[in-house]
């Protein structure tokens, strides 16, 4: 099958292109590049299997005409892979029409556009922001209530909750990836390309949001572009449930985080913390998967949180300098 990438130009689009284009030859890109740039996806442009389309998937008219040329280009029935939406997640806690926009409006859209066009099995990035603030109480995917504490969590609940009612209703196949913290390159946001461009700026001093004690799981992205393709090769077609809490079942400190950034980038800053427990309005400060219900279909994740971080370190000073 073809496949349709919506938001294919961001980080973990652009990784997940990259490893399937090993193996298949019709794929299109569709995104706005509000955050990534056309340059990060030069390599494909050359390449007769990656067709982009610049669209802004939030915006119906454009979605519907988007899929129709993208259908167009395919040579097979598409598959639609969702990684589109505002990965920002406090500036939706200032300006909460970004999550309506790019969080939920593009998830919307674009399933209404599968009815229209009988795309029949779609693969949506959701995340565990839908989850809310449940301590270190291990979260699996039957975890509830559901209370997420930011728009963007919010956006991500209301989008799964819509993806459900289509497979009621249109889809053959469903699938909802719930990713924790996902790290490596090219990063576009989060804690290591944060922290290495404050200690470029400032090298003598490292400012932390939060008291550092935040305890989150973090995994890499060719982990997940590993786990995402090897869900999408089982057959789920009759389980209730399609979703899947990708990531490791340990996590690590924000604290650990930054000394580990410093040892490797500048060895003689001071790290300075915050007096508060969390980041930012809408971050959750502590939080670790249940990952059994991954682990039973035969995937588990090569690194470990510490050791995710460890590599992603590497890989974001190389990209920043
Ligand atoms: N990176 C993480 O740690 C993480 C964690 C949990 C969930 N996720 C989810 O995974 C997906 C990919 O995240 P990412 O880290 O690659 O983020 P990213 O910001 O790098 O990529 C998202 C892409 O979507 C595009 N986009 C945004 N709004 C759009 C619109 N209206 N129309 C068209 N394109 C639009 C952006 O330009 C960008 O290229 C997102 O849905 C994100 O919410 C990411």
């Amino acid at each position: 099958m073809s496949k349709i990438i919506a938001g294919g130009g961001g980080f973990i689009g652009l990784n997940f292109i990259k490893q399937i284009l090993k193996t298949e030859k019709d794929i299109v890109i569709l995104d706005n590049f509000s955050n990534s740039k056309l340059s990060t996806i030069e390599s494909f442009l050359n390449d007769d299997n990656v067709k982009v389309i610049e669209c802004d998937l939030s915006n119906n008219l454009e979605t519907k005409l988007s899929i129709k040329k993208a259908i167009n280009l395919t040579f097979s029935p598409p598959e639609l892979w969702h990684f589109a939406a505002n990965s920002d997640i406090p500036s939706g806690v200032n300006d909460s029409s970004i999550d309506l926009k790019d969080t939920f409006l593009t998830t919307f859209n674009l399933i209404e556009i599968c009815k229209i066009e009988n795309i029949k099995s779609f693969y949506f990035a959701s995340s565990s922001a839908v989850y809310g603030d449940h301590g270190l109480k291990p979260l699996n995917e039957e975890t509830g209530p559901m209370m997420p504490i930011s728009n963007y969590g919010a956006m991500k609940l209301a989008s799964e909750a819509i993806c459900f009612a289509a497979k009621e209703s249109h889809f053959d196949d469903l699938r909802i990836f719930r990713f924790p913290n996902v790290v490596g390159a090219p990063a576009t946001h989060g804690v290591v390309l944060d922290f290495i461009r404050k200690l470029k700026n400032n090298p003598k001093k490292l400012k932390v949001l939060g008291n550092g004690l935040q305890e989150k799981s973090y995994l890499h992205v060719n982990d997940l572009v590993r786990g995402m393709i090897h869900l999408s090769h089982k057959d789920f077609k009759k389980v209730k449930n399609p979703i899947f809490n990708l990531g490791p079942s340990d996590s690590v400190s924000v604290k650990w985080i930054a000394e580990e950034t410093i040892k490797i980038f500048s060895p003689d800053s001071e790290i300075c913390y915050e007096l508060k427990d969390r980041g930012w309005v809408g971050d959750i400060p502590k939080f670790i998967y249940n990952t059994e219900k991954v682990l039973k279909t035969g995937w588990e994740p090569l690194l470990n949180s510490k050791e995710a971080i460890k590599l992603a370190i590497k890989e974001i000073i190389s990209q920043e300098t």
